[in-house]
């Protein structure tokens, strides 16, 4: 598997819309468009694993602003899960970051979600805060943060 992170979304759209379309079904999936909406703005990144250097398992959209960098969204494809792609990915989103002089990433996460919880967990973020109806009634968020050391 090789993650690059990209500046541009190239022809990725319909491929990390079908992604997020398997991964957030029926809870707000974001269209091509959407990703190439957000992919316009010079603030925003995006980490893909990919497979073969063909096949795209996962991604993260993030922004950079000044010192500080949020996760936007994550997602990885059902059947490469518990393979170690996220946490991948993420450390080298935090690896591009320190060379940023980025100084915290920052994250919402529903409450229910219990593998991205324990996933930004084994990665180093820690609980900061939370975000009452967030998602909806009753969905509440967690802040998660990591300082990094440049
Ligand atoms: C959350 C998600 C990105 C994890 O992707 P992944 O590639 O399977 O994660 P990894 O294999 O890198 O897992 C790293 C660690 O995270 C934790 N973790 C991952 N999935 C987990 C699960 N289902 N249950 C509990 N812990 C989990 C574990 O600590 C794991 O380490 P381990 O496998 O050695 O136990 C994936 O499940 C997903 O795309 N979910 C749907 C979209 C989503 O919820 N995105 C996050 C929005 S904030």
């Amino acid at each position: 598997m090789a993650t690059r992170i990209l500046k541009d979304i190239e022809n990725l759209g319909p491929v990390l819309a079908a992604i997020h379309q398997s991964c957030f079904t029926g809870k707000g999936a974001w269209s091509s468009q959407t990703f190439e909406e957000l992919m316009a703005f010079s603030t925003h990144y995006l980490c893909v694993d990919f497979q073969n250097d063909q096949t795209v398992s996962g991604f993260i959209l993030y922004n950079v602003v000044m010192d500080q960098s949020e996760i936007i969204t994550l997602a990885v494809l059902p059947d490469f899960r518990r393979k170690g792609i996220a946490a991948n990915m993420i450390d080298a989103m935090l690896c591009a970051l320190i060379q940023q002089k980025v100084h915290c990433s920052f994250l919402e996460v529903n409450q229910d979600n219990e593998p991205a919880i324990g996933l930004y967990l084994r990665c180093g973020y820690a609980k900061i805060g939370q975000r009452l109806h967030y998602y909806g009634h009753g969905q509440h968020a967690d802040i998660m943060s990591k300082k990094l050391e440049s």
